[in-house]
Formats: C-alpha cells, sequence, structure tokens
C-alpha cells in the first residue's frame, strides 16, 4: 500500500479565528516547535464564512490557511458545515434538528442540522462547494475534512421532513404495505397499516421505548437504516461538491469507534480515508482503545487511518476529567499507530479561553507557554514521531483472526426488550477480543456479512452475540467451518432475520446445525450475580468460572461439551459452552458471558485448535505489528499500564517496559527514540 500522504501528519484541529490575528505567530512558532506539521481548520466556521445567506466572506480563512502556509504547516480543511450559524435557523426554523421527544432545536449547540432537510442540504453543499473551489489546489492542503461527527450529541431526527421521507423509503424497499405489515409484524399491539402514510418514526411519545428500543423493533431498525442513509447522503453531497474542484486529494469525515447511531461500514466505502477521534476515559481499557482501532481500520477496508482527534491531556466532556499521567500520550499515539494509525492528531492546538470546550486539553494551554508539562510532552513525542514513525506508514497489519461488528446487530441486540437489559454490544465483542489482545493476537474487525473468500482469509473467526443472521451469513459461516475454520459464537446469536423477526423452530435458528445445540431458553442473570461454570481444560483438568448477564440453557444435537454450569439451579450439569466439529472446522457456542477466567481459558483452547501464533508478555504490555509491502515487519511493544513491567523473553531477552513505555523494532532491531 503507498502512503496516503508524504509524511506523517502530527498536528489536530486549530481554531485560531478565537484570537486576535496579532497572536497567531506567536502561537505558530510554538506549534512548530512542538514539531506540529499539519493543522485542521475551519471545522466550526459557517457563521463567519457565511454571514448571510449566500455572502461569502473568506478573509479570516484567507489570513488563516496564509500564516500556516508560512510556517509551512500542511493543512486538513474542514468544510464547515457541522454546526448551522444563526440567521439560518431563524430564517428555515426546519433546517434543525427535531428530537425523539419532539422537541424542535433551535439555535445553538452543533451537530444540530436535519440531515433530510433540502434547504440544509443545499446551503451545506454550496457551502462545502465555495470552500474547494477556494483552497482546491493549495499546495499545503492534504485532505479535505467534511463536517465534524456525524450524529454527536444530537442524535437521529424525528421531523415532517425526516419522516415523510422515512415514508418514500420504506416505498421503495417493501412496495406494498402487505409486506411491510409483514416484516414489522404489525398485527401486533393492533399496528397493522393500510398506507404508508400512517407510518410514524420510532417517537418516544409514540411507538419508541426510550432512544433505544421500540414496540416494533423493526420501525426502530429501519428507522436507524433510513437515518444512517440520511446523513451518509449528506456525507456524499459534500464529497461530490469537493470533487467537482479537486479529482484527488483524500475526502474523510471524523467517526466515532463504536459510535452506535452510523453503520460505520457503510460510512468507509465512502471514504477515501478512514479518520476517527479516540477520546478514552477514566476506565477505558486499553484492549477496548484496540479494538476501536482495529475496528476502524476495518472500516477503512484494513487500510491505514488517521487518528483525527485525542486531547494531549485532559478531556472536559466526561463527569470526570483526569489529566494524562507522564507518557500517556505517546502511550495513546503509538499504540493507535501500532493498530494502523498514519497520523497523530490532537484536539486541539490551542485551548480556548470561553465557550464550553475552555477546560479541554490543548498543546497550547491557558499559560499561553512552552513551559506546560503538556507542550513538552507534545514537544517531545512530535519529536520521536517525525525520527521513527514515517517509516511504519502505509504497512498495513497481518490477521489471521477476525472479530465480527456488525452495527445492525447492534441495534438489533440492544433493541430487544428482553430477556436483560444488561447487554451492551460493544461490551460483548469486547469480552472476547480482549482474550485476542491479552494474547497479542493481531484481529481484523469485519462485518457479517463480510463473503466467503473474506472469512477464508482467516484462521478463526469470532462473532460474539451475533442476533441477526442476514441473508446469507449462515451459509458462508458453514462453508468457511466446514473448510476447515473454526467459529466462535454463542449467548443471543441466531434468533433475528434481517428485519428483526425471530427465526422459528428454535434457536440458535439458522446457526442451529452448525453449531449442533438447540438453545431452549435464555436466563437472565441479575447484575453483580453469576452462574458457576466449570470448563474442562483436558487431561481431566477443569477451570472453575462464572458466566454473567445471560445463561442459555442448551440441549446438544450433535456438539460435545466443553463447560458445564454449576451451582444447583435446575440447569445446573447442563452445557455452558459447546464444541461442533463440521467438515474440517470447528464451531464453538459460548452459552453465557464468562468472566475474563473463563474466557481466557476458552481461548487457550480454541486458539490452539485453530492453530494460531500468540506472544506471552506481561500484564498490559502489547505486541502488535504493521507488515510493509516490502516485507519489514515493524514491532510496537507498549506497556500500556502505569506499572513498570519487565518482560522475561523466551529467547532469553530480558526488557524493562516503564509506565507508559513503548519499544519499536524493525524486523527485530530495536530503532532507538530520539534522545530527550
Ligand atoms: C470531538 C469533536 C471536537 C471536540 C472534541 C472534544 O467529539 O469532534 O470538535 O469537541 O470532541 O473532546
Amino acid at each position: 500500500m503507498t502512503a496516503m500522504f508524504g509524511d506523517f501528519l502530527f498536528g489536530g484541529d486549530y481554531n485560531p479565528e478565537q484570537w486576535p490575528q496579532e497572536s497567531w505567530e506567536h502561537d505558530l512558532e510554538l506549534l512548530g516547535r512542538a514539531h506540529i506539521n499539519e493543522a485542521t481548520i475551519n471545522v466550526f466556521s459557517w457563521a463567519l464564512l457565511e454571514p448571510s445567506e449566500g455572502d461569502y466572506d473568506f478573509s479570516m480563512l484567507d489570513a488563516i490557511v496564509a500564516s500556516l502556509d508560512r510556517h509551512g504547516v500542511r493543512i486538513v480543511m474542514a468544510t464547515g458545515t457541522a454546526a448551522v450559524p444563526a440567521w439560518m435557523a431563524r430564517r428555515y426554523p426546519h433546517v434543525m434538528r427535531k428530537g425523539v421527544d419532539g422537541t424542535q432545536q433551535v439555535f445553538g449547540g452543533r451537530h444540530n442540522f436535519c440531515p433530510s432537510s433540502p434547504k440544509y442540504r443545499e446551503r451545506a453543499r454550496a457551502l462545502a462547494s465555495a470552500v474547494a473551489r477556494r483552497y482546491a489546489g493549495h499546495p499545503g492542503l492534504v485532505a479535505w475534512h467534511v463536517n465534524n461527527e456525524y450524529g454527536n450529541g444530537g442524535g437521529y431526527c424525528y421531523c415532517e421532513t425526516c419522516a415523510a421521507a422515512f415514508r418514500n423509503w420504506l416505498r421503495a424497499r417493501y412496495g406494498t404495505v402487505d409486506a411491510l405489515n409483514r416484516a414489522w409484524c404489525m398485527n401486533f399491539w393492533s399496528h397493522t397499516i393500510h398506507d404508508f402514510d400512517e407510518v410514524v418514526p420510532p417517537v418516544t411519545y409514540g411507538d419508541g421505548i426510550g432512544t433505544d428500543k421500540c414496540v416494533i423493533s423493526g420501525l426502530q431498525i429501519d428507522y436507524r437504516r433510513f437515518q444512517n442513509e440520511q446523513m451518509l447522503d449528506c456525507f456524499r453531497l459534500e464529497r461530490d461538491a469537493i470533487r467537482e474542484s479537486d479529482a484527488s486529494t483524500p475526502i474523510t469525515t471524523n467517526l466515532m469507534g463504536t459510535f452506535k447511531d452510523l453503520d460505520y461500514f457503510a460510512w468507509g466505502r465512502e471514504m477515501d480515508v478512514v479518520s476517527w477521534d479516540n477520546y478514552p476515559g477514566m476506565d477505558t481499557q486499553p484492549s477496548f482503545t484496540a479494538m476501536c482501532h482495529d475496528l476502524m481500520r476495518g472500516v477503512g477496508g484494513g487500510r491505514p487511518f488517521m487518528l483525527m482527534e485525542q486531547t494531549p491531556n485532559q478531556q472536559n466532556w466526561f463527569p470526570y476529567c483526569k489529566v494524562k499521567r507522564p507518557g500517556e500520550v505517546g502511550k495513546l499515539s503509538w499504540q493507535a499507530v501500532a493498530h494502523g494509525a498514519d497520523t497523530v492528531q490532537f484536539f486541539q492546538l490551542k485551548q480556548s479561553v470561553g465557550g464550553c470546550e475552555r477546560f479541554h486539553g490543548a498543546v497550547i494551554g491557558h499559560d499561553d507557554s512552552d513551559r506546560s508539562r503538556t507542550y513538552r510532552e507534545v514537544a517531545a513525542l512530535g519529536a520521536d514521531v517525525a525520527a521513527r514513525a514515517k517509516r511504519i506508514m502505509g504497512s498495513h497489519v497481518d490477521a489471521k483472526v477476525a472479530v465480527v461488528f456488525d452495527w445492525e446487530n447492534y441495534w438489533s441486540l440492544e433493541g430487544c426488550v428482553g430477556p436483560t437489559q444488561g447487554l451492551r454490544y460493544p461490551d460483548e465483542v469486547h469480552r472476547f477480543y480482549r482474550a485476542l489482545w491479552k494474547r497479542n493476537v493481531a484481529v481484523d474487525v469485519i462485518e457479517s456479512t463480510a463473503d466467503l473468500e473474506t472469512l477464508r482469509r482467516y484462521d478463526l473467526v469470532v462473532a460474539p452475540t451475533l442476533i441477526m443472521v442476514k441473508p446469507g451469513v449462515a451459509d458462508n459461516l458453514e462453508r468457511y467451518v466446514e473448510g476447515g475454520g473454526v467459529l466462535v459464537t454463542g449467548y443471543m446469536s441466531g434468533i433475528h432475520d434481517e428485519h428483526d423477526l425471530v427465526v422459528e423452530g428454535g434457536y440458535p435458528g439458522p446457526l442451529r446445525g452448525l453449531c449442533g445445540v438447540w438453545v431452549e431458553e435464555i436466563d437472565a442473570v441479575a447484575p453483580g450475580a453469576n452462574v458457576p461454570v466449570r470448563l474442562d481444560v483436558g487431561d481431566g483438568a477443569a477451570v472453575d468460572c462464572a458466566g454473567e448477564i445471560v445463561a442459555s440453557i442448551i440441549e446438544p444435537e450433535g456438539a460435545r461439551t466443553l463447560a458445564t454450569y454449576g451451582g444447583d439451579d435446575f440447569y445446573a450439569g447442563t452445557p455452558a459452552v459447546t464444541a461442533h466439529d463440521v467438515g474440517d472446522g470447528r464451531a464453538i457456542f459460548v452459552g453465557t458471558a464468562l468472566d475474563e477466567d473463563g474466557i481466557d481459558a476458552l481461548f487457550d483452547d480454541v486458539l490452539h485448535a485453530a492453530g494460531v501464533a500468540t506472544i506471552d508478555a506481561p500484564n498490559d504490555v502489547e505486541v502488535a505489528s504493521r507488515v510493509g509491502d516490502d516485507g519489514t515487519v515493524y514491532t510496537i511493544v507498549t506497556n500500556t499500564g502505569d506499572e513498570t513491567r519487565v518482560w522475561e523473553r523466551e529467547d532469553g531477552g530480558r526488557i524493562v517496559l516503564d509506565p507508559f513505555a513503548v519499544l519499536l523494532f524493525e524486523d527485530g532491531v530495536p530503532v532507538a527514540a530520539p534522545a530527550r
């Protein structure tokens, strides 16, 4: 893969319009000394650029571009369409979003537009087009950044314009009301409709149950699909407007990891390069962050991605915002690179003095100097990245294991009213991913609808809580296993079809033959409680562990038992985990959300069966590699934790890793960081 950018971009969001122009030189001089070579600009400047409808004023942006130019700073140019200006909200109230509870948004906030509004679309396209005409071909321009974090904060829109567009979308999808009634099971609670115009979006004062669930789950899923399309249309129309002036500069929009409301695989197919914003909280496990990076790389078809935003120190929007400990920002940056990032960018380069983000970390803080710990750490990281990161650009991650992450499945699982409220899709995927991460197994994240050829690239495919089995998926998985693949799936899998209707004939529906089990009942386990599980690990040995959240009550139909429920409930002694040999492969069904001991012990066996190599490193130490086109292997060893770790290696080597230490190896040879 050729690298997308000539240089490793080290920079981030920069909003100099918040300060007098006289201060810019000083800022850029400080940023230059911190090795900042890129600025993302114009993200929230619509009101300045278009002070009244159709009148553009580029004077401020021209001046910003010129000052960046003078300092040799490359530009990621945003289109600026993510916050509606006051005049537009006032003149056209319906460009603003309507909430699920019927509240009409007025001017204020951001990410606040209705994605179906013809006026919003017209003005957003016009602005993107004007910005592109003006700055296309600028020598400093390296990428276009459309809008900002679509869907963040505002949620979907439920206004009349959206409702009308949704009805048309349904007409095109289903053709007849009968087909719609069937797909949504509308004879339930007298929901049968006789005209598409009778359909109402899943608002909380109608069929919605909170924001996540719905009386008619097919309505909820389809509304999500529809809103995803509407927002993606908004992206496409800006992208296409840019393309009229610029045929080649990469176009992106910043995504948000496991953000629920948008099906990012669909977005990835429309973007030249995926970019995303990584904001781990106080208790986010490093394995979860790693999973998000792998997911974003997967969304981009395995290609390197841009780490568009992260904070150089604190966030401001968590309830409690811890400062990053010394070394932590370096660790987070290199962890991103290890999983496929070809840029390291921050929000933001200079800390605001007003607005709700004034306590958000920035490279230049309120002290306005180079003395802060944050500045000095960013500068050291900048020197490090400048010295060591460029060689890695364009390389790929070579994974023999795939984990399935599928947004419609996410919506389907979390949309269930029963048997438990305790399942969060990203957490359940992470439960399995973490077992792989702890053994330093490289993982690709794929959609459930990946074709057979894709599946066959992997020795192991893990599909947690695969509740919605879309057409073709079960067949592909079956052929994959028959051909020698190992599949791990389990609780809550194989229940719904693509309309979110239960597949009758017993769970796990279309996966029943493959897994060789019938799940007769699904018990909910109370929060904090668990079901004892004994896992057979061969040679008569067993691991005692526990199952959480749900316990599938399983009748084997050809599968053998790997683990059994203990305790004294009526299903004690029945299978909790099973394995079914099919063709040359194996399907493993994990009936309950195993705790960490259980999942770890199970994956020892699974990885062995699949022939996947693992690397034993101390707790918290991540070993991840990227491979260049010429076969060079770049290995990044990161101590993701704040305790010193000593790695006694099998080859006799001994590595001491300070808190958050990062080591880089090129074909096994250490590449030293520049001296501080
Ligand atoms: C992101 C957003 C940025 C900034 C940042 C603060 O979600 O794209 O504009 O608000 O969060 O953490």
